[in-house]
Formats: C-alpha cells, structure tokens, sequence
C-alpha cells in the first residue's frame, strides 16, 4: 500500500459475499486480510516484546514435538510459581485459561446468579457487562467519564442495592488508561469487605502502570484477580491467562473449567520464558509505550476540538475524545483504516453512553508505526469532520 492510498474499498473487500452492497463493513475482516499493511493500534496488542524469547520457547517445544500429547492439565507448575510470585500470591488458588477472557467467563458464570447485581463502570470492557448477563445477573454501569474517569468510591457505595454481589474494577482500565491510586483501591477494596461482596480485579493491564496495587492486597478474601499474558508478554495470538483468589472461591470457578485436558501447551511455554525474563526486557517495552503515549496526544491535540480525557495513560491505550471536533467515531475508524491502513477502535465498542464521543487508541507499537499514525490522524480527521 502506498502511504495515504486507498488498501481496498469496503465492498470489494467482502466481494465474495453473494450481497455486497447490503453487508455492513466489518472491519475486523478486511484488517485481518490486510494485516501485513495494517498499523494495529486497535485491540491493545503489544507489538514491542523481543520475538526471540516468543521464537526459542516455541521452537524448543517443537522440537521436542511436545504438542503431542496433552499439557499437564493444571499447567506448567514453573508457570503457576511465576505467576503466583508476579503477583505476591504465592499460596493463592490458582486457575489457567485461554486467556483471561475465558477466566472472566468461567467466573462469572460460576459466582452469578439471576437477580445479582455487579457496579461496573461506563465506559468499561464490556465483554465482561455480557458475560455478566449471560449468567442472569446485571451489571450496573456507573458513568465516569468525567472527573476522575475512575470509579468513585462514594458512588460504588451509593450504588449498592441488596441485589448487589460483585465490584468490577477493571485496573488500568481499558479503554480509558485510568489508573486507580492506591488509597482509592483500598477504598473499595473495604467496601467489598465490609458489605460481604466479590471483588473481580481485572488488571490485565498492571505491567503497563507507574504504580500498579492489587485489590487483594486490602480484600484477600473477596477478590478474585484476573491476569492475562495478551498485552505485556504480547502473546494475544496464543490465548492464555487465568485468574488467582482464595482456594474456595477458585474451587468454585473450577466447576465451569472447560479445559479438562489443559490449555494451550506452546502459549505455555512462551509464557514461562517471557515471565521468567521480563524484568530484562520490559522496562524498555513500557519506556517505549509511554513515549509513545506523548506522540500520540501530541499528534490528537493538535486537531482542533479533540482532547484527551486522561493524561498519562497508565496502560497502553488512550481514548480521543472527538465530541469538540464535530467528528463520528465510526467514520473517521473507516477513514483511518481504508485510505491510511491504521486501525483504531471507535467508542461504541466500549461505552453504551458516550461510544459516539470518542476513538481508542492503543500505542504499544514500533515507533514507524505511531508515525504512520501521526501523519494520517490530522488528515482523516480533516477528510471527516462535519463543519459546525
Ligand atoms: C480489561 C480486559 N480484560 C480482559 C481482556 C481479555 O484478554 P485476553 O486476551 O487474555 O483474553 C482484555 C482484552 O482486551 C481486556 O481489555
């Protein structure tokens, strides 16, 4: 693609649909087609972590043909010490799944029941909102953004209904880059503790954040800690994660496990190499990340009317507020990844009330990339702006 061309028009790049015309544009679709051209600041994947640790582990599993025969089912034991001390849990009951999305699944599916209430926040990552349904319970969006753009524990408190049986902190908070300070994870961290509720801490994004804390530092016995190797070791594409709590809560988890026979034994072998090792290489991955960070607020505000709600972000994506630019989400989405080939994520993914506010971006790419970006982001939002 040459830079500022046109990849391919949304309907020839579903031409093999027998109504083109009439079939929306999936977007996903045509930057999985063209993803040796697409910049990927969409999903949050990390594209900085040395691929040479990824390709020894693998390549050594392979040899030993070890995807022959089953994984041992309740993983690698050098993984589970790795994780468990990552994470200063080292007796915690211990559960790996095919990514963390499999561990919110499986836990919410086995601690929710109809009737039961979750706070939650808006904008939030509202897969775990359906899995929340999916069990019969109903999540309970608080709106944050503005303020802080973090749950406020007052508000969780007000909130609480005899219905209620779950906290989601979501910590750094994708999509936001929200991280929660200290003295506001113990806040709510107290407040599950006092009013006998689950605290479902999501950090899946903690290695990106300055000064990340733990629920279950303040709530041990409440909190279940879901973790996830897609975005720091940047192994999305291998699907693994799990989740740590105390040994009766993960019991109970345990009977919704649909990995009987393991989960994926190369994922878990890259894993154990790249934890083993990440104090060697990620300081640079999150040096890089934050840089990053500056470049594209840098490269947003200098669009008139577009503003970052929160500065820095503590993961390693950014949402850009577009409400002040008189720009839709969607279109400049399509625009970005059709005439630039940068994929951005628009906001009604992740937000029922202000979706058509903002775009996410994520930045965990190599520093061409984030510059293929910075040229193409003024221009599109240029192409797509309605004039007041
Ligand atoms: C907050 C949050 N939790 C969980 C996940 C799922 O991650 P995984 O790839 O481990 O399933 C994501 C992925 O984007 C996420 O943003």
């Amino acid at each position: 693609m040459s830079p500022g061309g046109e990849l391919r028009s949304p309907a020839s790049a579903s031409s093999e649909r027998t109504t083109p015309a009439a079939a929306p544009f999936d977007a996903f679709r045509y930057a999985h087609e063209h993803r040796r051209e697409v910049v990927w600041m969409s999903q949050n994947t990390n594209h900085l972590v040395p691929p040479g640790i990824v390709r020894a582990a693998v390549e050594e599993a392979l040899d030993e043909r070890a995807y022959e025969g089953y994984p041992y089912a309740p993983g690698m034991p050098e993984l589970r010490e790795l994780v468990r001390n990552d994470f200063g849990m080292p007796d915690s009951g211990y559960l790996l799944t095919a990514g963390g999305t499999e561990a919110l699944y499986m836990l919410t599916r086995a601690l929710l029941g109809p009737g039961d209430e979750v706070i939650a926040s808006d904008p939030s990552y509202l897969i775990i909102h359906r899995f929340i349904e999916l069990s019969g319970a109903r999540p309970v969006p608080l709106d944050i953004y503005r303020g802080t753009y973090r749950l406020d524990p007052e508000a969780v408190r007000a909130a609480i209904s005899p219905k209620t049986r779950m906290i989601l902190l979501i910590d750094p908070l994708n999509p936001l880059g929200s991280g929660y300070p200290r003295e506001e994870v113990r806040a709510l961290a107290e407040i599950a503790h006092d009013h006998h509720l689950l605290l479902l801490n999501d950090v899946t994004y903690r290695d990106f954040s300055e000064r990340p804390t733990l629920a279950h530092e303040f709530a041990p016995e409440e909190t279940v800690t879901v973790w996830s190797v897609s975005k720091n070791c940047g192994l999305a594409g291998l699907r693994l994660g799990g989740l740590l709590g105390p040994e009766p809560l993960v019991r109970a988890i345990a009977r919704f496990n649909t990995n009987d026979l393991g989960v994926n034994l190369l994922a878990q072998r890259a894993a154990v190499a790249l934890l083993a090792s990440k104090s060697e290489w990620f300081p640079a991955v999150r040096a890089a990340t934050r840089a990053n960070f500056e470049r594209v607020r840098k490269v947003a505000e200098s669009v008139p009317g577009v503003r970052l709600p929160v500065v820095p972000s503590q993961a390693n994506m950014t949402v850009l507020d577009l409400s002040g630019a008189g720009i839709s989400p969607e279109r400049l989405q399509q625009e970005l990844l059709l005439r630039h080939g940068v994929f951005l994520r628009a906001g009604n993914y992740l937000s029922p009330r202000h979706g058509g506010e903002f775009i996410r971006a994520s930045f965990s790419n190599p520093a061409a990339e984030i510059e293929r970006f910075a040229r193409a982001f003024p221009e599109a939002c240029r192409a797509v702006a309605v004039p007041p």
